[in-house]
């Protein structure tokens, strides 16, 4: 059983590199921001609650984001482990999943630490679009699709995330600093936190990762 987190701001890559690793890796990979972006297409309640907050850049309050990962992870597909991706993202979060992980007798084996200047984060964000049938993530100028607007993998349209706009990216950025960059240190100090040079090509990343990765497979 491995359980892993991908954790870095906004734009350094966690979505392009949990898709990469799902190539090699038979684990899900659960990422928060993908499960409030389907609660709110499908409008539930959750869904509007988190809307508020994920328009202005902010975090979603602790207890709705901790329900809501509880619930998935707790899914026969997560019984082998999990790559987490924009989960935890503060110290309440983590000790949240701490505690869930232990309670299924695991922890967290692996915390990928993908560091990013923060003028590249923006230059990524500005750039990505995302296949609206498959969340294929593109980017116009480091990775872009084969005919404009239409996913490479399954033909659907291509968008802009509604959070991908200068203010929301900024304060994304701000919020990242000061409530998930702590998480480095928390988990420093439980021994688990690898660092990963976030700036080079997506195959050089993915490589890197898959370094640090390997040896908790055997
Ligand atoms: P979330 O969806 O997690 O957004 P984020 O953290 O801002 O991260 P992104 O998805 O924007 O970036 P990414 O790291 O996945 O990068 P990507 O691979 O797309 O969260 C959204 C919102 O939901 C939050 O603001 C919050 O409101 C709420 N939320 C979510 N989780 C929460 C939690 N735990 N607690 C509370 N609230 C929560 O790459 C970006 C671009 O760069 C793409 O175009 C890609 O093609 C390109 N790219 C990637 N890698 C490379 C590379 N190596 N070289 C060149 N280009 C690259
Ligand atoms: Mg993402
Ligand atoms: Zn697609």
């Amino acid at each position: 059983m491995v359980d892993i987190i991908l954790l870095g701001g906004p734009g350094a890559g966690k979505g392009t590199q949990g898709e990469l690793m799902a190539e090699w890796l038979p684990l899900p990979r659960v990422s928060s921001g993908d499960l409030f972006r389907a609660n709110l297409s499908q409008e539930t309640e959750l869904g509007k609650q988190a809307k508020v907050y994920m328009d202005r850049g902010e975090l979603v309050p602790d207890e709705i984001t901790i329900g809501m990962v509880a619930d998935r992870i707790s899914e026969p597909d997560c019984a082998n482990g999990v790559v987490f991706d924009g989960f935890p993202r503060t110290v309440a979060q983590a000790e949240a999943l701490d505690d869930l992980l232990a309670d299924m007798g695991r922890q967290v084996n692996a915390v990928l630490n993908i560091e990013v200047s923060e003028d590249v984060l923006l230059e990524r964000l500005a750039g990505r679009w995302t296949c609206s049938q498959c969340g294929e993530i593109y980017h116009r100028l480091f990775s872009p699709e084969k005919v404009e607007g239409v996913c490479d993998k399954c033909g659907g349209a291509l968008y802009q995330r509604e959070d991908d706009n200068r203010e929301t990216q900024l304060r994304r950025i701000r919020v990242y600093q000061e409530q998930t960059s702590p998480l480095q240190d928390y988990y420093q100090e439980k021994g688990v936190l690898v660092d990963i040079d976030g700036e080079q090509s997506p195959e050089a990343v993915a490589a890197e990762i898959r370094e640090a990765v390997q040896p908790l497979l055997v």
